[in-house]
């Protein structure tokens, strides 16, 4: 590949979208299976800490920065950069695991890649992203087109009017510096991994194209609403087809190049689940162009303290996950990655996950649905934000419209979660219940929760009961709750005489909990740190999930050890937390098997049930 493409982005945020349930969107649904060229390998780098590529010695915005497409030109153009023979780093792929200097490097860095295009009348072009932590501006060929705010959702510019025959070249400033004002603020315990974290690519399509397709399914009916794009998107006609069920329709699109079906398939669907992850490609065909996605049929729902899917009461038998790689280090990304994860998932026996604290890279949902796994998803409205911040608030809502669009025809996914551990004062709360509004605007299909705190009822200094009453109970479809008993505080002991109750009639979950373990680091089960004291939290604290009346499932943290700037307890954690069932190379803790055969007996005993 030779040519190249930069691209220069003004610092204009997208515009925050109208996000309601119908209002589609402006995603481009399922990229991967569209005409283009995947721009992975290596792209040259330019480490710029100070942002020489941007301002200049007096802080004003350059005319002429590392965007550039011919270099330095005037004497006042910075000529500290070249990307002829610059360093490199694989894209995707996060920078602080590609290179030992940039471990704990947070700040700018430029990336640029070269490609042929050969752009042909009629068609179009899209630069598609997806995802790169944080910050994203974008040139191609010297000209601007887009800058993206947020970490771990896609996001795409298009390019047509850019694109040259032969050579262009593409250049990507990403700022990962964390923000009080931002969302996740500044205080996290995941590693702040930077740069282009997903795949890049340039995707073709024709004049008129299928934008966006919204699938869902009401138990009877499969509901399919299609948007076009393009000069011949109003009044034309589209036709929808999922072939395995001899099911078809034709419309013609509104003025706004929108149409929707209404297909009814009657008992003739096979309802995906864990056990039976049955998909159907969905299809739709337009004068120029065809999208298909391939779209499992199920429906979720709660009824009282139960979650139903598909109408029958289940068990969640889960595991958090943090999007790094198993078997090596870094930021997790595409389908091999995703695969190994959720495999592991399985083989502990897992029917369910919890994909903490962020929106995973596609291919994981994708997986899920392919390999059988309830997804609970989740943006990084983590511990302490600006809640009073309006711009802090819009960013949440970015997150949320952006993760929901990209993964609404995912079945796996069950529960949209707007946060973990946040807090219930009242300015937190009114913060949570206004996403918990915007989800339920944009997909009321799905269940609504966040990962909160019981309080604890004490005697003694001790804990001797729990109660569920955060005020986001109210509008949360499921309950949710971190405890880490016996691990922060109190002995894990005290559990055996700790009730559990909630202020309302609603599923609950344990969505955390666990001990660090250094794997291979034995002793007595009260000493810390070793894979005993860990045996001891989870056969303690798995009898008391057992015990508490209506659970509707648990997720314990969490599968793998994973990189914290808050762990650094040198010779122990060396910035890992240690609370994974595996350790940062992929090999098991003792505590793996003790789940793995806790959730052997529960699918049995559930399975009876059914
Ligand atoms: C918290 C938090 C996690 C964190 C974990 C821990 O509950 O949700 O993000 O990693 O506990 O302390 O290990």
């Amino acid at each position: 590949m030779k040519l190249v493409i930069a691209l220069l982005v003004l610092c204009t945020c997208l515009p925050a979208r109208a996000a309601s349930l119908g209002q589609l969107t402006d995603q481009l649904t399922n990229v991967t299976a569209r005409d283009g060229v995947v721009l992975d390998g290596e792209w040259q780098i330019v480490v710029d800490p100070y942002d020489t590529g941007s301002i200049d010695y007096l802080s004003r915005p350059r005319d002429n920065g590392f965007w550039s497409s011919a270099g330095p030109v005037t004497s006042t153009d910075p000529e500290e950069w070249n990307f002829t023979d610059a360093e490199v780093l694989r894209v995707p792929g996060d920078w602080n695991s590609q290179r030992d200097d940039l471990f704990f490097y947070e700040g700018t860095l430029w990336y640029r890649r070269a490609f042929e295009a050969a752009p042909q009348p009629g068609r179009r072009y899209f630069l598609c992203f997806g995802g790169a932590n944080k910050r994203a501006k974008v040139w191609v060929n010297g000209s601007e087109v887009g800058e993206h705010e947020v970490g771990y959702t896609p996001f795409h510019f298009e390019v047509t009017a850019l694109l040259r025959s032969g050579d262009n070249d593409v250049t990507v400033r990403v700022n990962n510096e964390r923000r009080s004002d931002g969302v996740p603020a500044l205080n996290t315990d995941w590693w702040n991994y930077g740069g282009l974290t997903r795949e890049v690519r340039l995707v073709e399509t024709p004049a008129t194209f299928v934008r966006d397709l919204e699938v869902s399914f009401d138990g009877t009916q499969v509901m399919a609403r299609v948007r076009l794009d393009g000069p011949e998107a109003a009044d034309a006609s589209v036709a929808i087809s999922i072939e395995e069920l001899a099911l078809s329709q034709e419309a013609r699109t509104n003025e706004q190049g929108q149409s929707t079906f209404v297909l009814d398939a009657g008992d003739r669907i096979e309802r995906w689940s864990p056990e039976n992850p049955r998909l159907y490609d969905v299809r739709v065909k337009t004068r120029e162009d065809t999208l298909a996605d391939r779209v499992g049929f199920r429906t979720v729902a709660t009824r009282g303290s139960e979650i139903l899917l598909n109408g029958s009461p289940l068990f969640l038998r889960g595991i958090c996950i943090h999007e790094e790689a198993l078997s090596r280090e870094g930021r997790a990304h595409g389908e091999s990655d995703a695969r190994e994860l959720l495999a592991l998932a399985k083989e502990l026996g897992c029917n369910y996950v919890r994909l903490a604290h962020y929106p995973h890279d596609e291919s994981m949902l994708r997986m899920a649905d392919e390999l059988g796994l309830l997804v609970w998803a989740e943006v990084p409205v983590y511990w302490t934000l600006e809640y009073d911040n309006p711009s802090t608030l819009a960013e949440a809502k970015t997150h949320l419209t952006e993760m929901i669009e990209r993964d609404r025809n995912r079945a796996s996914v069950i529960i949209w979660s707007i946060g973990n551990e946040t807090g219930d004062d009242p300015v937190r709360t009114s913060f949570r219940v206004a996403l918990g509004e915007h989800v339920k605007a944009l997909d009321s299909t799905r269940l609504l929760s966040a990962a909160m705190w019981a309080r604890a009822e004490m005697e003694d200094d001790r804990p001797v009961g729990f109660v569920v009453e955060d005020p986001f109970g109210e509008v949360a479809d499921v309950l949710a709750i971190n405890s880490y008993i016996g691990w922060y505080w109190a002995d894990v002991e005290d559990l055996r005489t700790c009730p559990v109750t909630r202020a309302w009639d609603k599923p609950l979950i344990l969505s955390e909990f666990g001990a660090g373990m250094k794997r291979g680091f034995r002793g007595a089960s009260k000493d810390r740190w070793t894979e005993d004291f860990g045996l001891r939290i989870y056969r303690e604290t798995l009898a008391w999930a057992s015990r508490i009346e209506g659970l509707a499932g648990i997720s314990p943290w969490i599968l793998k050890d994973f990189r914290s700037p808050r762990r650094q307890l040198t010779g122990v954690q060396d910035w890992y937390n240690l609370k994974g069932l595996v350790d940062h190379r992929g090999e098991r803790k003792e505590v793996f098997g003790l789940l793995q055969e806790h959730y052997r007996g529960l699918a049995e005993e559930w399975s009876v049930r059914e």
